[in-house]
């Protein structure tokens, strides 16, 4: 199935099928007035706040911000991308997806190398496998023994080894077929600049295959079984890899428990798999990464509890600090986020080996909570008696505060920053900016203090009050947010655009939008959202029809109606040679002006002419 899915295909589907249908089938959905609701498949909740709408083909959740029509919802929910998730609504429909250029030579062949990669790399686990009982895998066993691992652990893993030959993994795939290129763009190969040539990147290591979602390898760590350097090596970043996204193990956590409430991460290979080792099953690391936003919603939408695990010294304090300023904006109700010290010189793996599985689980159950963490960072080195100290630490959990979505969890914390001070709370309420909407602009895979180590909480503060926030809506934009959630609006609108100009931010997304609207073949949001798809216009777009209107139905003509006559008035305001020249531009760009255009051209040169 080469090429890209035709969008008037996807337009057609989408007015086909009916999102309450598609999520009724995997949420339980009561009727509410005009809408459906039920509890929220992304994020853990007592009470729905999720609902469905006929109307819109939309749904929303008013606890994590999670909408989207019913191309979003599978998307999310199976974990498809856009072109699966087609499929699967095609299916449903009985329609086959018809592909641009199908029969474009070129396409087959980039769709037959993306088949390819994702078999080679199959392929290429189940070699390591292979070797490791064999002869020749004689030294990985001895030392996967010596660390302390079961062959039903290797197994759940599916743990290898690579041999120690230039070209061991190069000929086994030459043998099916695959050819040096494509193994070189998934990682498997290294190839040489000077000469060309090109050899198995991973010779002489265990290997760790990372595997997405469902199972399918997408990359591989390799440890070394000495001392040599690296010590794990891994895939680089290729078509199917992106290690800033991916956790290693969770397709191993999921296996084996259908019912996760918490996951734990940790930073390494090992330390997965040895808490797995001591069924402790529940356990994801970061590829060398930072713990990312991406990393972060993901597991927030299979668990409501995460608990961050790091060592107890310098390296890993500092960690901890990017990881609770990257999970704030997160932490909407219902969500719990939880800290994990080690004792220095310990790592999980350690760890459990040494106190066993009962004690290393209460280590995790007694974590601290995020809240604890918070006011813990924030009095970090600072005499809490002396009056400046406990302004600089108010100010620091204010700049925290002002991160973290709107709930009870705020006001809690609030609060007890106000028992903690001996300032009342509506002095610190008076002092809080407005939060930035989460998942917006956040994600940070860095931490903020920087390498230099002289990072003290005033640098760490600044760091976090200095984003940009989300505010009120520009003229433009909530006319284009008007038009998003109630496209049929566009029937009010006079013919003439001449209100709506290009040089407005969001005014030549408007004229599109209407021109669209116009056609007539987008006649409800979905459809709109959809022709935009993948697109910053799209995202814009998106953005806009997530912020509620705030009124009432009857009232939208009219506030629209308000804001034309408003630009109408702000483009005669203009002077009619700046109005002339726009004019002429349009018509020198090749576009057509239409007859009140050209009529509106002609009263403008008499105007100047008069003066
Ligand atoms: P550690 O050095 O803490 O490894 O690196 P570990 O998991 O304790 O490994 P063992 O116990 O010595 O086998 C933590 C993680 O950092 C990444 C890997 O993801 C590793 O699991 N890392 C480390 C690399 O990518 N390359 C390296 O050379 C070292
Ligand atoms: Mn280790």
């Amino acid at each position: 199935m080469a090429g890209q899915i035709p969008q008037r295909f996807i337009d057609d589907l989408l007015a086909r099928v009916d999102v309450v249908e598609v999520v009724g089938e995997r949420v339980q959905l009561k009727k509410a007035g005009q809408n459906y609701s039920g509890l929220c498949p992304f994020h853990q909740e007592k009470s729905p706040s999720f609902t469905v709408s006929h109307d819109k083909q939309f749904y929303h959740c008013f606890g994590c911000g999670a909408h989207g029509n019913a191309l979003r919802f599978l998307m999310e929910y199976d974990n498809l991308r856009f072109p699966e998730a087609v499929e699967q609504l095609a299916a449903r429909q009985g329609m086959d997806v018809p592909r641009e250029g199908a029969d474009d030579p070129r396409a087959q062949a980039r769709e037959k190398k993306r088949q390819q990669g994702v078999n080679l790399l199959e392929l290429a686990a189940s070699f390591f496998r292979e070797r490791l009982p064999m002869a020749e895998g004689k030294s990985a066993r001895e030392y996967l023994q010596r660390r302390g691992l079961s062959p039903e652990v290797l197994r759940d893993f599916g743990i290898g080894y690579a041999p120690g030959e230039w070209e061991a993994l190069k000929r086994h795939l030459a043998g099916h077929g695959i050819g040096d290129a494509v193994q070189v763009e998934y990682g498997l190969l290294v190839q040489r600049e000077d000469s060309g040539r090109s050899y198995d990147r991973f010779r002489d290591r265990v290997m760790f295959p990372i595997r997405d979602w469902k199972g399918r390898t997408i990359a591989f760590g390799g440890r070394v079984l000495g001392d040599a350097k690296p010590k794990y090596l891994n895939s680089p970043e290729t078509p199917v890899f992106h290690k800033g996204r991916e956790l290693y193990g969770l397709y191993e956590a999921r296996q084996a428990n259908r019912q996760l409430e918490r996951l734990v991460i940790v930073e390494g290979y090992m330390d997965v798999v040895a808490l797995a080792q001591f069924g402790i099953r529940n356990v994801v690391a970061t590829l060398g990464t930072s713990t990312s936003e991406d990393h972060l919603n993901r597991l927030f939408r299979l668990v409501g509890e995460v608990v961050f695990c790091f060592d107890g010294d310098n390296a890993g304090r500092k960690a901890a600090r990017r990881a609770l300023e990257t999970v704030l904006p997160l932490m909407i109700d219902g969500r719990q986020a939880r800290f994990l010290f080690l004792p220095e010189g310990e790592d999980p793996d350690s760890l459990v080996r040494r106190e066993g599985s009962e004690a290393f689980g209460d280590r995790i159950t007694c974590a601290s909570p995020l809240s604890e963490f918070l006011f813990e960072q924030a009095a970090e080195g600072r005499d809490l008696q002396r009056i400046e100290d406990r302004e600089r630490f108010a100010t620091s959990v204010l700049r925290a505060l002002e991160r973290l979505p709107e709930g009870v969890l705020k006001s809690l914390l609030l609060r007890e920053l106000s028992t903690r001070t001996g300032v009342e709370m509506a002095r610190f309420q008076a002092l809080l900016k407005a939060p930035e909407p989460a998942g917006d602009a956040l994600s940070r895979d860095s931490g903020p203090a920087g390498e230099n180590g002289g990072e003290n909480q005033a640098e760490r503060s600044s760091t976090w009050s200095g984003k940009p926030r989300g505010g009120a809506l520009g003229l433009m934009a909530r006319t284009l947010q008007l038009l998003v959630h109630e496209p049929r609006l566009v029937e009010r609108l006079p013919e003439e655009l001449d209100w709506c100009a290009d040089n407005e931010s969001d005014g030549a997304l408007c004229r599109e939008v209407i021109r669209l609207l116009r056609a007539g073949r987008y006649r409800s949001s979905q459809v709109l959202l959809a022709h935009f798809h993948g697109t910053a216009e799209g995202q814009r777009l998106q953005a806009l029809a997530r912020r509620e209107l705030l009124i009432p139905r009857g009232d939208r003509g009219v506030e629209l109606d308000g804001l034309v006559e408003k630009f109408r008035k702000q483009a005669s305001s203009i002077e009619p040679e700046t109005q002339i020249e726009r004019l002429l531009a349009k018509q020198q760009g090749g576009e057509k002006l239409s007859s009140d255009e050209r009529q509106r051209l002609m009263d403008l040169f008499k105007i100047v002419e008069r003066k």
